[in-house]
């Protein structure tokens, strides 16, 4: 399995080959010791059973579980829908793109050998009135996913659903509805407990954004097909690898390091992750949450003010070669690129051979999609860091269940050790806490009146023409 490890290609952050805007390997050894510390307070956040993602691939139990609640239901139902926001959504769209068929529900059944997989993580009015126009409810099965049971969006969404499902399928409605939530705590536990509706739970101590290997994400890649004990196994090597407090040796680590100096010597306050496959673009969304929202502190834990944190962008090659490079080469130097790059794609295509007066066409002939491709990633990769830009590349030996579970893997762990470095919680969200309950207190929900004075009040300042 050696041969399907993805690989971290760090060259082009150090300063010895980008110059004086990357990280010269001394000042990486600087944090030497200082790895070996944030490695032991991780271990022990890990097993004082504070951070729990770290245990997602050995779960056997709900493997079993969303095993048999697929095959029981699979061929019931047309369409599987979640319903959820953030963690409980970024994920599962991230799997279904990156490891099914890029138009996955436009093939046949006979094909997909499952149901459609939608994933509804908006509350766009047009966008969910439009969506409901294309399904019909009655052979729909909707995951409704929130930890804690309390998001406003997917609390909406649950409501026009079950709405729906109740006037149609009478004191049938159960059936189509399996809910996602914390196991104890939050009204949506409250409402599976009342009705007697399915349900998978989601551990305490993970939080959204590292929930993708909980049944967050399994149950939605069980409909799909996507083999789920690949997926834990490739997210359990990485965990082996990342099983060491040797910087150099540890890639989650290293990468973290070169993120962090890069962002607070050498001011590339913003993170672009550009993917080379449309099948891992969603990947680089599911990165901005984490990234984003894990990092983004005001204060660290300390109680100083630091407002850290780097200012996660998605990008996709080659298309936007065509929008944003020439930015990246020649606009401000405060990025630092990150290319997800595919060595073999699991389908190509070759240009036919031929020989003309085209000189535009000539050179294309009996070429491969993927050399082309991939060639324009190496030209990408070259205009950056010749201008002196810190680029690293994620590369991906192929694309499969493996490789993306090393891949989420590597980035929350990456993520938790990044935390340790900017001395933050990476494991909290205040500032989404904070639009939650304005949020409320704008839809007058009771116990928050004192918010909604004071957004009426500021509202009285607003300045338009
Ligand atoms: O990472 C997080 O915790 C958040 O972004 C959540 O995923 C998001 O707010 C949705 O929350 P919930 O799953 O509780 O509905």
């Amino acid at each position: 399995m050696k041969s399907l490890q993805i690989k971290y290609d760090y060259t082009n952050l150090l300063a010895e080959n980008i110059g004086k805007h990357g990280i010269s390997m001394n000042e990486i050894n600087n944090y030497l010791e200082l790895a070996k510390t944030y490695h032991q307070n991780l271990l022990e956040d890990r097993e004082s059973g504070k951070v729990g993602f770290y245990e997602l691939p050995f779960n056997k139990i709900l493997v079993e579980q969303v095993d048999k609640y697929v095959k029981k239901n699979k061929d019931k139902f047309e369409n599987f829908v979640v319903l959820g926001i953030g963690g409980s959504a970024l994920g599962n769209i991230a799997l279904i793109n990156s490891l099914k068929h890029s138009f996955y529900n436009l093939l046949p059944r006979r094909i997909r050998r499952g149901p459609r997989i939608f994933i509804l993580d908006n509350i766009d009015p047009e966008y969910v009135c439009n969506f409901l126009d294309t399904i019909d409810i009655k052979k729909t099965l909707f995951n409704v996913i929130s930890k804690s049971g309390s998001t406003a969006e997917t609390a909406a969404q649950f409501l026009v659903i079950i709405d729906i499902l109740k006037r149609k399928l009478k004191n049938k409605f159960i059936r189509n509805l399996v809910i996602t939530t914390d196991k104890n705590n939050g009204d949506l536990r409250r409402v599976v407990n009342d009705y007697k509706i399915n349900s998978f739970m989601i551990p305490s101590n993970i939080g959204g954004r590292f929930s993708v290997l909980s049944s967050v994400g399994l149950l939605t890649s069980g409909f799909a097909g996507i083999k789920i004990k690949n997926l834990l196994k490739g997210a359990e090597h990485m965990l082996s690898v990342c099983n060491t407090d040797n910087l150099i040796e540890n890639p989650a680590y290293l990468n973290a390091t070169f993120h962090y100096l890069l962002d607070t010597k050498k001011k590339k306050n913003i993170s672009v992750m550009l993917s080379y496959a449309n099948s891992l673009y969603y990947w680089a969304d599911w990165y901005r949450q984490l990234w984003a929202e894990s990092l983004g502190k005001n204060k660290n834990k300390n109680g100083e003010q630091i407002n850290a944190g780097q200012t996660p962008v998605k990008a996709l090659g080659v298309t936007d070669q065509h929008s944003q490079v020439q930015l990246y080469t020649e606009g401000p130097n405060d990025k630092v690129f990150s290319f997800l790059t595919v060595e073999k794609f699991r389908k190509d295509r070759s240009l036919p051979k031929f020989k003309g007066k085209y000189s535009s066409f000539d050179y294309l002939s009996g070429h491969k999609l993927s050399e082309l491709f991939n060639a324009e990633m190496k030209a990408t990769e070259y205009a950056i860091s010749s201008k002196g830009r810190p680029c690293c590349k994620i590369i991906f030996p192929k694309i499969n269940e493996y490789t993306i579970g090393q891949f989420i893997m590597l980035y929350e762990i990456q993520t938790a050790f990044a935390g340790e470095l900017y001395n933050i919680d990476a494991f909290n969200q205040p500032g989404v806490e904070a639009g939650k309950i304005a949020t409320y207190a704008l839809l007058g929900r009771e116990g928050y009146i004192e918010k909604t004075k004071d957004i009426f009040e500021k509202e009285k300042e607003r300045k338009m023409i």
